[in-house]
């Protein structure tokens, strides 16, 4: 009797993992082709990309997530982008001024008349929110809440070293691209864009709802807009953010070429230094630390035998 019940539950599960096959899931997110240099328990921010990833944050991003962790100071302090060992108080480098003094806040201390006024930042403020509130945030995206970025690589990662930041890099850069993606006239005059898949196992078109973007890495279910095989769906979903990153989209201040592919690795990786700001440090003490306890505990081996070398035990 044991062995068919094994047996069925062995099917059992193998009937489930095979629906959820079928149902989509979202493709594995994955880190650029030479991965990323701050893996591993010695690797380091490369600190040029962080740098150009805040340009593509400011320039890009921040007209709809927030940072609210994150104040100016934070770019100027040790392990920050733009920290400077000339002004170990980031409140006096200029690069986080001047940052800071672009955008435009709604002051939190309200004026005399009981009204808050607009006023530059200052390096003290957390970033400049683009939305007063929640509601209004999911009014101009369709009802769709775009996340605070502060901590978005530690919410969306599994974990593992760079997970985080490999899906922001993969959902910014896997979106399909625009000759992908065909327009006809639905039934009700309105277009309709869809997208193609002639691949072995998958054929047929699918169709982003209005508002809605499909995007291979984010998870959802594809199958209601799929017209295909039931079995074999497209992986991935459909998002209310419309791909961001298109060539060009920033003119880099340090001269690089601004593909897709580069604009996703820099504003990732900003992201993974923004997550967490004081990784340079801990990892650089971190070895140190390691390899001087190592040695101590060689030296206590050492001298533990010479002191009780003449006990019998
Ligand atoms: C025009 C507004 C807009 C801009 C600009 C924008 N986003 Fe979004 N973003 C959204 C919205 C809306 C969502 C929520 C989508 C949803 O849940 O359907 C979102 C979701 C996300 C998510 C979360 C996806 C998930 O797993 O839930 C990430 C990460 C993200 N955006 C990163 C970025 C980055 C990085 C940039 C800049 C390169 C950017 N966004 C620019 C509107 C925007």
């Amino acid at each position: 009797m044991t062995i068919f019940r094994t047996l069925a539950a062995g099917l059992g599960a193998l009937a489930l993992t095979l629906s959820a096959q079928a149902a989509g899931g979202a493709k594995h997110a994955h880190a650029p082709d030479d991965g990323w240099p701050f893996a591993g328990p010695v690797g380091q921010l490369e600190m040029d990309s962080v740098q150009r990833g805040y340009q593509v944050y400011r320039e890009v991003c921040s007209s709809c997530h927030g940072m609210d962790l994150l104040s100016y100071r934070n770019l100027g302090e040790k392990g920050g982008p733009y920290y400077d060992p000339a002004y170990p108080n980031a409140n006096d480098n200029p690069m986080v001024k001047a940052f800071a003094a672009s955008d435009e806040i709604l002051d939190p201390i309200p004026n005399d008349a009981g009204d808050h006024d607009y006023r530059p930042a200052r390096t003290s403020d957390p970033f400049r929110t683009p939305y007063a509130n929640k509601q209004a945030a999911r009014a101009a995206n369709g009802g769709a809440l775009p996340p605070d970025l502060s901590v978005i690589t530690k919410a969306r990662g599994d974990g593992a070293d760079g997970s985080g930041a490999s899906y922001v890099f993969s959902l910014l850069s896997g979106y399909p691209d625009s000759d992908e993606i065909s327009t006809r006239t639905g039934d009700d005059g309105l277009n309709v864009n869809y997208l193609r898949f002639n691949e072995e196992h998958l054929h047929g078109t699918l169709v982003q709802p209005a508002g809605q973007y499909y995007n291979p890495y984010f998870s959802g279910d594809t199958g209601a807009q799929w017209d295909g095989d039931p079995r074999h769906v497209p992986e991935g979903g459909f998002l209310a953010m419309a791909p961001q990153l298109i060539e060009g989209r920033v003119e880099y201040i340090d001269g690089t070429e601004a593909s897709v592919e580069q604009m996703a690795y820099d504003v990732a990786q900003f992201l993974q230094w923004a997550g967490d700001p004081k990784q340079e440090q801990r990892k650089a003490l971190g070895l140190p630390s390691i390899l001087y306890l190592l040695l101590l505990a060689i030296l206590l081996w050492f001298s533990y035998h010479r002191i009780w070398r003449n006990v019998d035990h």
